[in-house]
């Protein structure tokens, strides 16, 4: 990948930036010297695609404004000192001979440490540079935007330039996803890579092995608002986010020995495809025939797959799913399949758009969310109250974003209905709850294609 670009530098009037001159001053106050240089990483939405990242899927993600911001110098010590301007993140600093990730809590700082540990293994660095470091986002947090691999691609990025490091956006976004895994969640790779590939003005198909991002230009006319349901999910925190990886996995090595397939090294719903050679669409049937709706017992599993409890788990369960009782199979494959070929009809529609393409998008977007709840059961209740009534207040499409059970709604709304929707949903689902009521103000906004992951430099004071 020598020949792909490395994250922009970009110069910076400090004076003229309200946000980074903040910064620098807490910075200067806090650590007694002025930062060296700044880091900006993106936050984004999912359009559609949910869940299947993990399974190989292609993804169609936008990057958000809100985004995580540091302010860093490299130091001479041994010492990695981290602070955030939220009072509610307490400060922290480690040796950097002793970077040590707690799985069991999932603190602001390990998300740190996962992507300067990220870029020490990737360079095999035995001491990286000590450094300072102040951190400001405005991306609400468990809330399906991507918080977590916002900090852990801004961290990535202030590791590999205080270092003197360079890694393409393309190895960065591989490495950021690798080592977010080392706060035991086994994500895909989405988040990752839309925080460094974004680009302005456009939505991006992201592919898998190998990594890629192409431009998906949306319908003029409408708009994408983002509304949250208040209800904070954290997926390191709880085991749904792996119990359904697993449950993938485990639909995967079914079907693939049913079919006489080598299935101990095959791990991915989309690479069990492409050994059958089949379309999205035959796969679906063979889903139907193989795979059954009732849920499969450790013992079922163990039986067909010829292997003992303790060969499951070793081999195919993770740390925090080893006493999941039940899995459910055929309703997983059946959302993952059919959620990867809506990406595919999103994104021709968008490429070729015929008259009626925002209906068609609409549409698409609502077989998610009802996939994503019925099938793959990561919505919740108030989410799919908001989505519901995001439909009654004029959205074409709305569906939960992100991991789900819990955080955001995506809307599309036509461009002549957006106040009337945004005056609509703030009365019928905000301002009938207290708890959401004092949340308002950030809860709900229309967003636009944002840009990827920045380095800022302060331009030469005059
Ligand atoms: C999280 C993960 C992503 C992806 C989404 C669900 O954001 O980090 O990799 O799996 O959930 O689509």
């Amino acid at each position: 990948m020598a020949d792909q670009p490395p994250p922009p530098t970009v110069r910076v009037q400090v004076t003229e930036n309200a946000r980074l001159l903040k910064l620098k001053e807490m910075f200067s106050s806090k650590y007694g010297h002025e930062p060296a240089f700044y880091v900006r990483a993106p936050g984004r939405v999912n359009l559609i695609g949910e869940h299947i990242d993990y399974c190989g899927y292609a993804v169609l993600p936008m990057a958000i404004e809100q985004d995580i911001l540091a302010a860093v110098k490299p130091t001479n010590s041994k010492l990695v000192q981290l602070a955030n301007t939220n009072p509610s993140y307490l400060d922290f600093s480690t040796s950097v001979d002793d970077i040590q990730i707690d799985k069991t809590k999932p603190f602001w700082h390990n998300y740190f440490l996962c992507g300067l540990k990220g870029i020490q293994d990737n360079f095999n660095l035995s001491s990286p540079t000590g450094m300072d470091c102040l951190l400001d986002g405005t991306i609400p947090p468990s809330s399906g935007l991507s918080s977590s691999s916002a900090l852990v691609c801004c961290a990535g990025l202030v590791t590999l330039i205080a270092n003197g490091l360079t890694l393409s956006k393309v190895e960065l976004a591989e490495t950021c996803a690798r080592c977010e895994r080392y706060i035991g969640t086994e994500g895909g790779g989405m988040d990752q890579s839309i925080s460094f590939l974004a680009e302005e003005g456009t939505a991006k198909l992201i592919e898998f092995n190998p990594l890629r991002a192409t431009d998906v230009k949306l319908p003029t006319g409408a708009v994408f608002v983002i509304a949250n349901s208040c209800v904070e999910m954290n997926k390191a925190a709880t085991a749904h986010f792996n119990i359904r990886v697993v449950e993938c996995r485990l639909a995967t090595k079914i079907i693939a020995k049913s079919r006489g397939l080598a299935w101990k090294e095959l791990m991915k719903l989309g690479d069990l495809q492409i050994k059958l050679g089949v379309s999205l669409e035959d796969i679906l049937t063979i889903v139907e025939e193989l795979l059954h709706p009732e849920p499969y017992s450790c013992a079922e599993i163990c039986e067909f797959l010829g292997i003992s409890v303790e060969e499951l788990r070793t081999t195919i369960l993770s740390q925090n799913t080893q006493d999941v009782a039940t899995f459910k199979l055929y309703q997983r494959a059946k959302h993952v399949y059919s959620e990867a070929a809506r990406v595919l009809a999103f994104k021709a529609v968008c490429d070729d758009p015929p008259a009626n393409a925002v209906q068609l998008l609409g549409d698409l977007m609502n077989q998610s969310h009802s996939s994503c709840r019925d099938m793959y059961e990561c919505s919740c209740p108030d989410l799919d109250q908001l989505v519901d009534i995001c439909l009654k207040s004029g959205a074409i499409g709305s569906r939960l974003t992100g991991a789900g059970w819990g955080g955001c709604a995506v809307s599309m709304v036509p461009a002549e209905k957006l106040n009337y929707f945004l005056s609509n949903v703030q009365d019928s689902f905000y301002k009938t709850d207290d708890q959401r009521l004092a949340l308002k103000e950030k809860s709900i906004f229309a967003t636009i294609p944002g840009s990827g992951a920045v380095v800022l430099l302060e331009e030469d004071k005059k």
